[in-house]
């Protein structure tokens, strides 16, 4: 019989998924377009061109929200699509490493085993990862080293800001901030000022194409499409880098609160080690330009970013599948729930 083991991070926006027979990752949209109370149109990136464009009898809906289980009905769903016959990830049984927060409570944990266990894919074991101790081993540390490390993953719902020594985490928080948030800034921010209406899609393209957390060239603008609040036609405004960077300090001010948050109550001794070596910033949205040098002028930290950030957590879960000394990392979810 053919036994494979998948590792997963169920991300809000992006769901990764590695196989370890095909040696390979799949990285989609996490979102389903259902017609009705069950028909299943589309999953994935399939869906997301749907996204803000279908008819109200078309719900297109992320089943993860908040790094947590929205509707795990949707999740199964999705799941069923990329591990079941779809694309072909499926050998006979398998073996589930997921990444999971780890300032969430006991009962959303649990969420994701049971995610995995009702769905019918075929489930022999499944473990559990700290996302962020994932996200550590994929972006290359060592994290059985007696040496702080403070990882900030800045996803689409969340961003996940953890101190981590001896292969576990000494404190983490989780604020409900990251991309979604910053395209709803932009998106407030233009209806606010130039009382116009965009879409999601259009706001999230300007913060990727356009934006900077610290601003680059004051002055640079561009045309925005949308429609005007008060006549309700479509039209253009010109915006400024500028502006829009100002808009986004606020989100990223919150941000950086929890930053220090997390700096004013980590020991001492680990303290040293990170103001030697500096924060490590994955995530999506740590894509987003100039955000090292923005946390750098606010906690006077320095910053180290990667490529491919919004895989850095799944690429941990390929090393800690497939190399013995880190396969410690990975544990069986506790049996009962007290919460
Ligand atoms: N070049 C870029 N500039 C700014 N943001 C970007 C860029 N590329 C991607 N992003 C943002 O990254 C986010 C997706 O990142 P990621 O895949 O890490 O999130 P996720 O894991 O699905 O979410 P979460 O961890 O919060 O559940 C989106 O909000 C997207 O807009
Ligand atoms: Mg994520």
């Amino acid at each position: 019989m053919i036994v494979n083991t998948l590792g997963i991070d169920f991300g809000t926006c992006n769901i990764k998924i590695y196989n370890k027979n095909k040696k390979l990752i799949i990285n989609e949209r996490n979102i389903i377009a259902i017609e009705g109370k069950e028909k299943v149109l589309a999953v994935g990136n399939e869906a997301y061109e749907m996204y803000e464009k279908s008819p109200e009898t078309i719900d297109v809906v992320y089943p993860i929200s908040g790094g947590v289980i929205a509707s795990i009905e949707n999740a199964r769903l999705v799941l069923k699509k990329f591990i079941g016959s779809g694309i072909g990830l499926f050998s006979k049984t398998c073996d589930y490493y997921v990444a999971i927060p780890s300032d969430i409570t006991e009962l959303q944990k649990r969420a994701f085993h049971k995610l995995i266990t009702s769905s019918n894919i075929q489930a022999k074991k499944v473990y559990v990862v700290d996302r962020s101790i994932a996200d550590a081993v994929g972006i290359g540390i060592d994290v059985h080293k007696a040496r702080g490390v403070l990882v900030m993953n800045m996803g689409a719902d969340t961003t996940e800001i953890s101190v981590i020594s001896m292969g576990s985490i000494i404190l983490s928080r989780m604020l409900s901030i990251g991309g979604n948030k910053l395209d709803e800034t932009i998106q407030s921010f233009l209806k606010r000022k130039y009382n116009l209406t965009v879409g999601i899609k259009t706001a999230e393209n300007l913060k990727m194409n356009f934006c900077c957390a610290v601003s680059e060239h004051p002055d640079h603008k561009t045309k925005v499409p949308g429609i005007d609040v008060v006549t309700g036609l479509p039209v253009e405004r010109e915006v400024s880098q500028n502006e829009i960077c100002q808009a986004l300090s606020e989100p990223l001010g919150t941000v950086m609160e929890t930053m220090r948050v997390v700096l004013e109550r980590t020991p001492p001794e680990l303290a040293a080690d990170m103001i030697r070596d500096g924060i490590y910033l994955t995530g999506g949205s740590s894509e987003l330009r100039r955000l090292g040098d923005y946390i750098t002028n606010t906690v006077g930290l320095k910053v180290n970013r990667f490529e491919n950030p919004s895989e850095s957590i799944v690429r941990g879960l390929a090393k800690i599948i497939t190399d013995h000394e880190y396969n410690e990392l990975a544990q069986e979810p506790r049996e009962k729930v007290y919460d």
